[in-house]
């Protein structure tokens, strides 16, 4: 049996079965990704296909989109979630947005070594970048929210971030501003009185689940031996025979497992000379061993997204990485090594879809004019 009529065979029941053209249509495409994905890795120089075959023991490609597990994506979602992620009328001084803080024209931070939120007040921690985020298995620092749903819930309402006083308050906001009730009706067909926080909530995660930021890597990653250079590719080496891929996995090569910082000399801070000593998930949970744990960051676009670690006590990113080798790895990194590394990650700087990287329109003032405030 022939590879063309199982696969037509597939193409007919699915078809049958569903009747849905764009069910077929993405088969097809992602039959043709196989296929030329196949033919690219056919052309390989025997280092390169030991490279990937090694690398794809690691890493995978970033999906189109990161697909929420409990309820279905739609576009008017998304498009209210981009709304929403730039309207500054979310907080109380209607001065901030979510983009203030993660900077979709800066890749998804504010390059402060604390965010400054509400009444210009600087909090314990950086900001870590929103894109390619929606893939961690975690949310914050220290994972205290399960999805980028249930994260989106938090900022709005903290005193040092956006500083709304409660939910109804931002709920009576959006509903002074009129477009927005046309707005969540559309995104939220079925539901009899769609303008909740909630709603809000999961409308900004669906518009962060398609903030993906594919680059060169994933490029290589599917076979294309081009993609990277030599240098980019000795760096990818050195990443993996180093061992830093023990955490920096996955499709954001991080966001998947919570480690100690100081895992194997510590602590922390006398390498990094923080000067407050966060506890991470500790301070959540009060359990001994959670002590210093924090969530492995991502590293896709890391190149962009200074100052580094959780307070943001380092700026340079070969520091980072020699504090990396001798904290996480006990190994003390050649200078070599080091700038290998960086080419490597520097690789890992991605672009945002032209949909994500168009500003919203948002609508417009509604009946009751809202001022800065400050209180
Ligand atoms: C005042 C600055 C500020 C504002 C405004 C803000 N954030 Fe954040 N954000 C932060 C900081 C700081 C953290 C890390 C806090 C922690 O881990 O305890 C964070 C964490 C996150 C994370 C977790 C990423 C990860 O890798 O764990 C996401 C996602 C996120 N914010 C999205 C948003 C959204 C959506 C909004 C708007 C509703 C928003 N933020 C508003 C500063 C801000
Ligand atoms: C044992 C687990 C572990 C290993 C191994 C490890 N890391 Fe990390 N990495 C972490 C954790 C945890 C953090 C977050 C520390 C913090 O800020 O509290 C981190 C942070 C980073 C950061 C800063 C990210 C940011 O957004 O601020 C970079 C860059 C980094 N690691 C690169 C590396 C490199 C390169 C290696 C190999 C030399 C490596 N790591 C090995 C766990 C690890």
């Amino acid at each position: 049996m022939n590879k063309k009529w199982i696969s037509t065979a597939v193409v007919l029941t699915l078809t049958t079965a569903l009747t849905f053209s764009c069910e077929q249509g993405s088969i097809d495409a992602s039959e043709k990704s196989q296929d030329a994905e196949s033919e690219a890795i056919a052309e390989l120089s025997q280092e390169d296909l030991e490279l990937l075959k090694q690398a794809k023991k690691f890493f995978k490609p970033l999906p189109e989109v990161a697909e929420p597990t409990g309820y279905a994506m739609n576009d008017d979602m998304v498009s209210l979630g981009k709304k929403l992620y730039f309207d500054t009328r979310l907080s109380k001084s209607n001065t901030i947005s979510c983009n203030s803080c993660h900077n979709l024209a800066s890749f998804g931070v504010d390059n402060n070594p604390t965010s400054i939120g509400h009444k210009w007040v600087a909090g314990p921690r950086n900001s870590p970048t929103v894109l390619n985020a929606a893939l961690h298995t975690a949310q914050f620092w220290d994972g205290r929210a399960e999805d980028v749903e249930e994260q989106a819930e938090g900022p709005i309402l903290n005193p040092i971030e956006m500083g709304s006083p409660h939910e109804e308050f931002v709920i009576d906001r959006l509903r002074t501003i009129e477009t927005y009730e046309d707005l969540f009706a559309a995104a939220f067909p079925d539901e009899p009185q769609p303008l909740t926080y909630k709603n809000m909530a999961r409308a900004i995660g669906s518009f962060e689940r398609t903030l993906m930021t594919p680059d060169r890597f994933d490029d290589f990653l599917r076979g294309d031996g081009n993609a990277l250079t030599a240098a980019e590719k000795k760096g990818l080496k050195s990443f993996m025979d180093v061992g830093c891929t023990t955490c920096h996995s996955g499709p954001v090569l991080g966001g998947q497992i919570f480690q100690k910082f100081g895992l194997i000399k510590g602590p922390y801070w006398e390498y990094t000379g923080s000067e407050n000593i966060d506890e991470g998930k500790y301070e959540v949970t009060g359990v001994e061993s959670d002590k210093y744990m924090f969530k492995v960051p991502g590293l896709r676009n890391i190149a962009k997204t200074a100052p580094y670690f959780h307070d943001g006590s380092v700026w340079d990113l070969e520091k980072t990485i020699e504090i990396m080798g001798v904290t996480q790895l006990g190994k003390e990194l050649t200078e070599e090594q080091i700038n290998e590394i960086v080419d490597f990650l520097e690789a890992l700087t991605g672009e945002l879809s032209k949909e994500a990287r168009t500003l919203p329109i948002l609508p417009r003032m509604g009946k009751e004019t809202t001022k800065p405030d400050f209180s």
